[in-house]
């Protein structure tokens, strides 16, 4: 894939929300210590990686992506750019990223960004299974080298077991109606599925829905969801990934969806928050215990996409950027 069409590949949101968040930790030059390290845990098409690279020119760039055509196609971009960084580009998933950069000798990067949720291209590549656009098989997996697809995951479930990912994954109202109706219909292609959900839909769901909105859209994010086991990887992404950080590195998560969102604001909660001491024990402030980290001062709430990004970016609707810090001087 030629640096063109990694251009289209996918249009990277809250990009300078991303650079003025992060840049804090990049932005003081070559260190005498160690090369100053940025880490992509979800390449895509290197839109975020390239606009890093232009502003802040870290010696390294440590990236992990679990599709391997995004990787080929952030490789071209990021090539041809001619920078003098250190590119590391490596296919797995982020959950197994901790292994990577430890078996590397990497102990400290000063910034770290996760853009989670699956990429334009991957959405637009019918023959990929994630979108009820066009007829292809269920695959579904952004890693095509492991896993059951999601046709091998539906055969592997029953009515009850698939209804719980519907209400889970994708918050479904009607799941148990349409859970039983996949079940029992055994649907092989995507849009054998979306039929199938919209035949099994209530009228009060479909009438809500409206024209504008696929009934499989709920069904969709939550076999997607499960297919990619996403939920496991952004926990297991959010356990390691602080530990990373230098003094002053910070970490950004891009969510899409309030699901995804409140495990990383429950994550970075309890990064910045330590156990008060038992009540009634005198404890002076400055004895306190401390914690290493800090949410940046006005990133409280999160960042999310401007009206000029909304209107030129559709997808950017429902992004939301929220940013961790270790602070500078532990306690
Ligand atoms: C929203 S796109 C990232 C776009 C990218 N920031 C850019 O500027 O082009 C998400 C990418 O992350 C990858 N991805 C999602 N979950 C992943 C995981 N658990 N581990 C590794 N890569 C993952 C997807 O394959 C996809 O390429």
């Amino acid at each position: 894939m030629g640096a063109a069409q990694a251009e289209e590949f996918h249009r990277p949101v809250l990009v300078e929300a991303v650079c003025g968040a992060l840049g804090p930790a990049l932005a003081s030059g070559p260190k005498k210590s160690r090369p100053r390290r940025y880490v992509d845990l979800t390449l895509g098409g290197g839109g975020h990686a390239k606009a890093v690279l232009e502003r802040f020119a870290p010696e390294e760039l440590w990236a992990f992506d679990r599709d391997r055509e995004a990787l080929a196609a952030a490789r071209a971009k990021l090539e041809g750019l001619g920078a003098d960084t250190r590119l590391e580009l490596i296919h797995a998933p982020f959950s197994e990223a901790d292994a990577h950069l430890r078996a590397a000798g990497v102990e400290q990067v000063d910034a770290v960004l996760a853009d989670l949720g699956v990429s334009s291209w991957q959405l637009d590549a019918i023959e990929r299974g994630f979108s009820f656009r066009g007829d292809a098989p269920l695959d579904m997996r952004m890693d095509q080298s492991r896993g059951p697809s999601a046709a091998e995951l539906l055969e592997s479930l029953d009515a009850a077991a698939l209804a719980r990912i519907l209400r889970e994954y994708g918050e479904e109202p009607d799941a148990e109606r349409i859970a039983r109706a996949i079940v029992e219909k055994s649907p092989r292609s995507t849009l054998a599925l979306a039929l199938c959900v919209r035949d099994a839909m209530s009228h009060r769901q479909l009438r809500k829905l409206g024209a504008r909105v696929n009934p499989a859209t709920r069904t969709f994010q939550a076999l997607r969801i499960a297919v990619n086991a996403e939920f496991d990887e952004i926990d297991a992404m959010l356990a390691t990934a602080p530990s990373w950080l230098a003094p002053g590195g910070r970490l950004g998560v891009i969510s899409f969806h309030s699901l995804e969102d409140a495990r990383v604001k429950r994550a970075f909660r309890g990064r910045t928050r330590v156990e008060a001491p038992p009540a009634g024990l005198p404890v002076p402030a400055r004895d306190l215990p401390q914690a290493d980290f800090e949410i940046p001062r006005g990133l409280n709430k999160g960042v999310d996409a401007d009206a000029d990004e909304t209107a030129a970016n559709p997808r950017a609707r429902s992004a939301r950027l929220r940013v961790l810090a270790r602070k500078e001087s532990p306690a």
